[in-house]
């Protein structure tokens, strides 16, 4: 029987990457070796997307190029529209994401993996697509033509403007391009993971990024973020959060956006986010949703601290993306535009000593059973 065997692999390494590292007892989280307080102050999205995948800042020629290949790829063929068309409008947005992205692949022939020219293109072009493909889900399933990429737009800039057709104000494009710069890359969460293992088959990256979608989506992941808005809307007032969290608590139900696998104290996403929160109410007014959330956090400090649970990034940021009029279902399609450049970075990182993800099993079964003939049952 195979020794340590631990349940949801908790401590167990799946593999050996440089991209990023979190101290769970210190809560830092490093993106190559770059804390995120500094690229949040320092760099952009895109920027940050090209050190997770290459390793390193590029230069100015660099960053340029990289900007200027994701800013010409940014449009979808009009058959990725038509299959969105045909979906169910009441459908969830990381459903029709799945399925737009699995069909992308098909557009472009020669997606195997197979040089690194070839892997550069493919990842250009899927962080490029999925804030047009958001995007177009959104308009689309409310009967609104899709708004085509702005080339003129950075890209924060132009995701927030396909949305709308409104130019964002200033300060909404910088705190959402932080936003996408926090959920960029997590190290080895189960979105990643399950792309790994999709990867570790050689299937190419279209499919391998289909695949952690499908993780992500889940509420005890990347669902979080819209289950948190939807409980604080709930609650309704501060004076009533330390009644909810009371009550969930004893019905041993889990406080959405709050614990963590590895922080062992508050996520330091969660404390950025918060900052950005109260720096988006200065030009645009409180949120009623911020006070309730304040409430819960202070609330659940103080019945879940023996327990080592704080927030994590999914329970502060959907009032940064209510605050800008975000529909509430698009909160983890926007988890996933910025997590496609980590999930395309452990690609890269695993094509180069590539071996099959096939573990082991504890049998709990029984051996050697009969078989007994359907007239006997
Ligand atoms: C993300 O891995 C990553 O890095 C993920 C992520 C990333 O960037 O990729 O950081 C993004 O997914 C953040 C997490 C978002 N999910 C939520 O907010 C959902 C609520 N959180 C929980 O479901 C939970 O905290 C997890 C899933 C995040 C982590 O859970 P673990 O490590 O599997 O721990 P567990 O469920 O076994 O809980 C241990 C104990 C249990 O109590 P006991 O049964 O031992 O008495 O802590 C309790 C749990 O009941 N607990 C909670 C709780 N989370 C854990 N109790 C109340 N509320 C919670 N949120």
């Amino acid at each position: 029987m195979p020794h340590d065997f631990m349940p949801g692999l908790d401590g167990v390494p799946a593999a050996t990457s440089s991209i990023s590292d979190v101290d769970g007892q210190r809560g830092v989280l490093e993106y190559r070796g770059i804390n995120i307080e500094t690229l949040c102050a320092q760099s952009s999205f895109l920027e940050t997307s090209y050190l997770l995948l290459f390793g390193r800042l590029p230069t100015r020629p660099e960053l340029d190029r990289w900007t200027s290949d994701i800013t010409h790829h940014r449009r979808i063929k009009f058959r990725i529209n038509d299959l969105l068309k045909c979906l169910p409008e009441t459908g969830h947005p990381m459903d029709a994401l799945q399925a737009a992205v699995a069909a992308l692949g098909m557009f472009y022939p020669g997606r195997q993996v197979k040089d690194a020219e070839n892997n550069y293109w493919s990842a250009v072009r899927l962080i490029a697509k999925l804030p047009t493909i958001v995007a177009a889900w959104a308009r689309l399933r409310h009967g609104n033509d899709p708004i085509p990429p702005q080339d003129d737009l950075e890209f924060s800039e132009n995701f927030l403007y396909m949305l709308t057709e409104q130019t964002p104000h200033p300060l909404w494009k910088d705190i959402f391009d932080d936003c996408l710069i926090l959920h960029a890359e997590h190290t080895m969460n189960a979105s990643t993971f399950t792309g790994l293992v999709t990867a570790s088959t050689l299937a190419d990256p279209y499919t391998v990024v289909a695949s952690s979608i499908g993780a992500l989506k889940g509420p005890l992941h990347g669902g979080a973020n819209e289950e948190v808005i939807q409980m604080l809307r709930e609650i309704g007032s501060p004076e009533r959060a330390r009644a909810y969290v009371e009550h969930k608590l004893a019905g041993k139900q889990k406080l959405m956006g709050f614990g963590h696998r590895v922080y062992k104290v508050k996520d330091p996403r969660a404390t950025i986010l918060q900052g950005l929160c109260e720096r988006l109410f200065t030009a645009c007014g409180p949120s009623p949703l911020y006070a309730i959330a304040v409430e819960v956090e202070r609330t659940a400090d103080d019945l879940l601290r023996g327990k080592g649970l704080y927030p994590n990034v999914d329970f502060y940021s959907g009032i940064i993306y209510d605050q800008m009029h975000i529909d509430t279902d698009l909160y983890t399609p926007l988890f996933a535009m910025a997590r496609v450049s980590g999930w395309l970075a452990h690609w890269l990182e695993q094509l180069r000593g590539n071996k099959l993800f096939r573990p082991d099993q504890i049998y709990s079964g029984e051996h050697n059973r009969p078989y007994t003939p359907l007239t006997q049952r």
